[in-house]
């Protein structure tokens, strides 16, 4: 059911690789309730993803941007909002890629030429994409920028690697950036911390079957899906959430704050 939450707004997607991105499923739903945007994604993935079916689906735009590259967010930046008609009220961030994961380095032996292309993909792409649209004045007052992150950030998971550390950096940058876009524009930024979700950059992370069903038994409500990340992320680029800044907002069925879950107790004393 659409509430046309999102009339009017206009903004930028990134990350939207496949049908089981975050990314994917949160362009569906901002479309559903009305608001307009274009699509971005690194060239490879692109080349490689099936973007320009989902562009078709809901009418945007694609541009391609590689999110460590200034000069690609400038391009996507100007270009959106020529394309959109005007200064953009949301901006989601939704990239993650390690390439010590990827390559299954383990974390007692990292490529630092590698962790340091992780914080920057991870983390520090989320900076450059709000200085870029800070210095081109791009956002409207009281617009919404969020990024998705994960609980490594905060408490352990050894198969997560040094995409702990990415995630760490990117909640700050939300606080820090959240504070200065706040008062000179009454910009809202969060980050949302979702629950293990099937997708490729998820199933990415060793051992993530294991993962997700051990989340799934901790929280009450179960995991939280890709799609009930996008419905939260349409709530949070809606005027209902206008006060709402510099969170890292819980999105995980009660994980974060369950000791040890019934489930878990029955599985482990073999009931
Ligand atoms: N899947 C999970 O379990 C989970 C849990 C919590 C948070 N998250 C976060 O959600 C976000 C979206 O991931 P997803 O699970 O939908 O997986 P996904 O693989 O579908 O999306 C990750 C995206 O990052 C993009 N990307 C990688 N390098 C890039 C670059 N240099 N420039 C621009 N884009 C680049 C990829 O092309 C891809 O579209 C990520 O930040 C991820 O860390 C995922």
């Amino acid at each position: 059911m659409a509430y046309n939450l999102l009339k009017g707004k206009k903004g930028i997607i990134f990350g939207a690789l496949d049908e089981n991105s975050i990314a994917w499923k949160t362009a569906l739903k901002v479309h559903e309730e009305g608001g307009e945007f274009v699509l971005t994604n690194a060239p490879i993935a692109l080349r490689m993803g099936k973007i320009n079916e989902l562009a078709e689906q809901v009418g945007a735009e694609v541009i391609p941007a590689d999110a460590t590259s200034v000069e690609d967010l400038e391009n996507l930046v100007s270009k959106s909002m020529e394309i959109l008609g005007g200064k953009l009220d949301f901006i989601l961030h939704s990239i993650g890629m390690s390439p010590n994961v990827r390559k299954g380095r383990s974390y007692g032996d990292l490529n630092y030429d590698w962790m340091l292309k992780t914080l920057d993909i991870s983390g520090i792409s989320f900076h450059k994409v709000m200085q870029v649209a800070e210095k081109q004045d791009a956002m409207n007052e009281w617009g919404s920028i969020v990024a998705l992150t994960y609980i490594a950030a905060q408490r352990t998971f050894p198969d997560y690697s040094d995409m702990a550390q990415a995630k760490a950096v990117l909640e700050s940058i939300a606080r820090s950036y959240g504070y200065r876009f706040g008062k000179l524009k009454k910009v809202r930024v969060n980050t949302i911390s979702q629950s293990p979700t099937p997708t490729t950059a998820g199933s990415g992370v060793g051992g993530f079957d294991v993962f997700l069903d051990f989340a799934d038994k901790m929280s009450p409500l179960g995991n939280a899906t890709a799609e009930d990340c996008a419905n939260y992320i349409v709530v949070m680029f809606s005027d209902l959430t206008r006060k709402v800044t510099m969170q890292n907002l819980m999105h995980d069925g009660g994980f974060s704050t369950t000791g040890i879950s019934e489930d878990i107790i029955n599985q482990l004393s073999g009931q």
